[in-house]
């Protein structure tokens, strides 16, 4: 949420930084703005709305700045106009800050600021930082003895600082200077060749460096034309290696496809496969004797497993429901799924022997974190069967929830840009899918033939999907251009497609800013049902199995009310032709498993709705892919 850049070497800073905005619009698009230094001045240029407007009033400025800071918006304090936007400066316009995150004490700084004739002009947090670093630099400045006083002004002013920030920060005075600080809240530094970066993400770098070191918290970096010095909070000189991304910066590219997601939603085959290369044994029979997954986790984990809690947000918390089903039904551990926001201020009453799953595709949601952060510290302090036992599942290794966790399951989905989640969602079912199998195995849970007819199937999967992808989408394209207009949309599934049913329904408003809901189909009739007439299409997951059925009579229930039914069925089921007005099929599967398949098309139907009605598919309004504010 917010995304920060910075730039120090010999290229021009403004094309740099908007190109690294670029990569991070995914995480605001508010406003956007940057900060530059060039003949002894500090110049700011900031736009409200997207990126773009900030690029067309650069341009024609030429600006020849080598050094500069950028920031792309999701406002939280204050609305998303201009002179809300960042960079900020001090009063003098002599110290520009960019922020991610939230200032808790800012009204207490801005008071004290004020008392001491400060003056502001924005209704953010964030303008206390420039003004506070301008207030220490003075006091650093009349005490003359400072080695470094503008990373020593930082360093006490970052100290007064309350809440979870990242900061880039600039000074027309040190115009060789940038510093940028980490208090919970991501930054990394990029390495090149004589010049140095920051950003909040490392796509916003990957295409000039991947040379990189992500700052830890109460961490204060100083990049110069020479190099990046690392401090802590206390100000000692910190010894610190970057590390080489192997990452193919061809990811964070549509590669011809009009958006991300679309793109992201072709790729899910290819991630499917990766997931279970990565975790499943490929020459496992049930004969072999051993588990058929590798999760690379040690003994330790394994131990003491008798309840597990899930916490997540959005649609990590629809795979933690999925993941729900498939630990209770296969390897029988009772087990409860958290929204975050809730879990950290409502805990359950602890439980002995618990393993507690983090699940966050960003592996920074603030109130995942946050969640997990109080599990672990609550049960710290107890005796040995309530200690804490932490997994995150997360497509991003170097997160801070990999700060957190005491075991991490990589998703390996590759970066996914569209704010729309849709191949890591996939990607995580597959992880889930593995523990539960995993733990099932070691349980003795599930009958070793069983296991086997799973595993089988499960490797059939991205094959499976890939068939959808190119049966579905063309019909899927056609089917949205009859609900351009419609204003409200029912999602219902049982069993273990009813977290499909509230991911489809989550997709279709994020995107399509369609009102929808999903629901347990067996509970249209306590209520819902109420809403539906011919104006409300039902789209009902109907997949074989122990629900089939009773699936097909909910919907017929919602056909009697007039509803037009869409059916996510089995290909060629007879039954399912007779009650759907149309269909959207997919190959036949293991109940367990099809969550993986029937998600598809009701990504695409998201899609191509939204994208019939002309709206931003990749950056839907009010919504950021990183949440890291509570
Ligand atoms: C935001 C995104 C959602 C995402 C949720 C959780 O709200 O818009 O798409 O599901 O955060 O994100 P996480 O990174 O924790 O999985």
């Amino acid at each position: 949420m917010c995304g920060i850049v910075g730039y120090i070497g010999t290229q021009a800073a403004s094309d740099i930084l908007l190109e690294g905005l670029q990569k991070l619009e995914y995480r605001g698009y508010d406003s956007a703005g940057i900060a530059t230094i060039w003949d002894g001045k500090l110049h700011r240029v900031r736009a409200k709305g997207k990126l773009q407007n900030l690029h067309d009033k650069l341009e024609g400025l030429h600006i020849p700045a080598t050094i500069g800071i950028g920031h792309t918006r999701w406002a939280t304090h204050g609305k998303p106009e201009e002179h809300n936007a960042h960079p900020h400066a001090d009063m003098a316009e002599q110290i520009a800050v960019v922020q991610n995150g939230i200032i808790e004490n800012y009204r207490e700084l801005r008071d004290d600021l004020k008392a001491k004739g400060y003056t502001f002009r924005s209704e953010t947090d964030t303008e206390v930082i420039p003004n506070l670093i301008a207030e220490c630099l003075q006091q650093v400045n009349t005490e003359g003895n400072a080695a470094l006083p503008f990373v020593e002004a930082v360093r006490r002013a970052v100290n007064q600082l309350q809440g979870a920030f990242a900061l880039a920060i600039l000074s027309a005075a040190y115009p060789d200077e940038l510093i940028a600080v980490r208090q919970q809240a991501p930054i990394s530094i990029g390495f090149g060749q004589g010049e140095f970066f920051c950003a909040s993400d490392t796509p916003a770098m990957v295409a000039r460096t991947r040379t990189v070191l992500t700052l830890e918290n109460g961490e204060i970096a100083r990049l110069t034309p020479l190099g990046v010095e690392v401090y802590n909070f206390a100000g000692e000189r910190l010894r610190k290696a970057p590390r080489t991304l192997n990452w193919n910066p061809i990811l964070v590219e549509k590669q011809g496809f009009k958006h991300f997601m679309l793109k992201e939603i072709y790729e899910q085959p290819g991630v499917v496969r990766a997931g279970l290369e990565a975790y499943l044994d490929s020459d496992w029979t049930a004969a072999s004797n051993r588990s058929p997954i590798h999760l690379n986790l040690p003994d330790a984990f394994y131990d003491d497993i008798d309840q597990i809690q899930i916490v997540a947000c959005g649609t990590s918390w629809h795979a933690g429901l999925v993941g729900k089903h498939v630990l209770e039904q296969l390897a029988e551990i009772p087990t409860q799924v958290h929204y975050a926001s809730e879990f950290r201020y409502a805990p359950t009453p602890l439980t002995p022997h618990t393993l507690t799953i983090g699940v966050t595709q960003s592996g920074e949601t603030a109130d995942t974190l946050s969640a997990l952060e109080m599990e672990k510290h609550r049960r710290a302090e107890m005796d040995r069967k309530f200690q804490p036992k932490l997994l995150g599942i997360t497509n991003r290794m170097d997160s801070t929830l990999a700060h957190i966790a005491d075991y991490l399951l990589n998703t390996h989905a590759g970066i996914e840009i569209g704010v729309a989640a849709t191949k890591t969602f996939t990607a995580q079912l597959i992880a889930f899918y593995c523990l539960a199998l995993d733990l099932a195995y070691r349980r003795r849970t599930v009958a070793l033939e069983r296991l086997e007819q799973i595993v089988t199937e499960l490797r059939q999967l991205p094959a499976q999907i890939e068939s959808i992808l190119e049966v579905q989408e063309r019909y899927i394209e056609q089917l949205a251009h009859e609900f351009e207009d419609t204003q409200d949309f029912i999602f219902i599934g049982r069993g273990i497609n009813f977290p499909i049913a509230l991911e489809g329904a989550l997709k279709l408003k994020e995107i399509s800013y369609i009102h929808a809901e999903g629901y347990p189909a067996g509970e249209m009739k306590h209520g819902p049902i109420a809403l539906l007439d011919a104006k409300v299409p039902v789209v009902a997951i109907a997949m074989p199995g122990l629900v089939f059925e009773k699936v097909l009579s909910n919907a017929q229930e919602a056909k009697a009310r007039d509803a037009r039914l869409i059916g996510v069925t089995p290909m060629d089921d007879h039954e399912a032709a007779e009650v759907f007005d149309d269909l959207l099929p997919v190959p036949e599967v293991e109940e367990l498993l099809s969550p993986l398949l029937t998600v598809i098309p009701l990504q695409f139907l998201a899609y191509h709705i939204a994208a019939r009605r002309g709206l931003d598919v990749d950056q839907p309004r009010n919504l950021a892919k990183s949440v890291t504010v509570e």
